[in-house]
């Protein structure tokens, strides 16, 4: 088998911290298991790079990158100094770019962002059925609303235009949606084997173990949105033992608020998606604890890259307040999707999981540092 290869690109602010802390989980699970891993580090994207070089990436990264099996990314985004007035007019979007170019480039058409809200975790609804929350928000990644298309109009004049147009394929609309229903089936199979059922009633009343909730703006975004409408009804007919659900954004931001645990799997555009999942990150414990993941799940030679939701925090980095947390738990991720070539990795990806869930749930409402809490689980594995 060929060694399994990740490069570590720790960014931003706090992305270097909790990065650190991932890189020594991953040393530790490798001598414990004789994992067949090697990773490299490589100090761009960055704005300090950017400050240096006059761009955030060399010209052939993605090249660079595209010989590794993953990608392992901290935080992206560097505003400036925190007391300059002007930090977020420029310096922001210029760092952010990469991001959005790696996704691109590697067809990373797939952003899973889990939403379970974990013993230990912050509990942010007063309602105690919020500890039931367990949702997988799946966004589309590839398209749509961030195609970057359009344009300013009559610039600097009273009679500016800003044009921004949306792109929906049927193509990545039927792939992104079949996705869903995988994980759907997925899911159930997982939480059986783990002992913890759901049911969910479809309309005609039939009760299954699993439910995917489609989320579009169709009653005003109508061409997108009966596009999608009719490829979800097209596929869900191959998954009759996953219910569907269809929500309009405003109503999904509200439900989410109201029964957040009635949602399992939640199909959702890009950018809809996007909003979505700083709301269910909230729900299931906050920035500190929500994983993200960039997938390319139809090319292998493209790699998938893993990232926390959070972003580079300028304003504790450099501290060691960060909590790691998030990034362990991409981390643990990461090492189960390289898992599907290589099962050590996948059960060390089970483990590094079990470990952070356990320091999580002893450890809730106490105030640790970045290293605290990855030596903590560091112990943990070791043990
Ligand atoms: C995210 C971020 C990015 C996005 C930004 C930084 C471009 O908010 O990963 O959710 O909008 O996708
Ligand atoms: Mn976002």
């Amino acid at each position: 088998a060929k060694t399994t290869r990740i490069a570590v690109t720790p960014g931003d602010g706090i992305g270097p911290e909790v990065v650190a802390e991932a890189v020594r989980c991953l040393e530790t699970l490798r001598a414990r298991h004789s994992l067949d891993m090697e990773w490299a580090r490589f100090p761009w994207p960055s704005h300090a790079w950017h400050e240096e070089h006059g761009e955030s990436m060399p010209q052939d990264a993605l090249d660079q990158l595209q010989k590794y099996d993953a990608i392992l990314l901290g935080a992206l985004g560097d505003p400036g100094p925190v007391d300059d007035p002007d930090r977020y007019l420029l310096s922001d979007s210029v760092s952010l770019a990469p991001l959005l170019d790696m996704r691109k480039g590697f067809d990373q058409w797939v952003c899973e962002r889990p939403a379970r809200l974990l013993p230990g975790a912050r509990q942010y609804l007063a309602d105690e059925r919020a500890k039931d929350i367990d949702m997988l928000v799946i966004r589309e990644n590839s398209e749509g609303e961030y195609v970057s298309q359009g344009g300013r109009l009559r610039k600097g004049t009273p009679d500016e235009v800003a044009t921004q147009i949306e792109v929906f394929t049927r193509k990545a609309t039927d792939r992104i949606i079949r996705y869903g229903f995988e994980q759907a089936r997925n899911r159930a199979t997982n939480r059986v084997n783990e002992g913890r059922t759901r049911t969910f009633k479809t309309l005609d009343g039939r009760t299954c173990e699993s439910q995917v909730c489609l989320v579009t703006k169709r009653n005003a975004l109508r061409y997108w949105g009966d596009m999608y409408t009719e490829a979800f009804e097209a596929i869900s007919k191959e998954y009759p033992d996953v219910a569907t659900h269809h929500e309009l954004v405003d109503a999904a931001c509200m439900k989410f608020v109201q029964s957040p645990w009635a949602f399992d799997v939640v199909v959702a555009s890009n950018l809809q998606g996007d909003i979505l999942t700083d709301l269910a990150a909230v729900l299931s414990g906050g920035m500190g604890v929500a994983p993200s993941c960039n997938l390319n799940p139809t090319n292998p030679d493209m790699p998938s890259m893993f990232e926390p939701t959070h972003g580079s925090a300028p304003d504790i980095a450099g501290q060691g307040l960060a909590d790691p947390t998030a990034m362990l738990f991409t981390t643990a991720r990461m090492l189960e999707w390289l898992g599907r070539k290589d099962p050590k990795i996948a059960a060390a990806g089970k483990e590094l999981f079990d470990a952070v869930a356990a320091d999580l749930a002893e450890n809730a409402g106490t105030r640790r540092g970045t290293h605290e809490i990855g030596a903590a689980i560091r112990k943990r594995l070791s043990e």
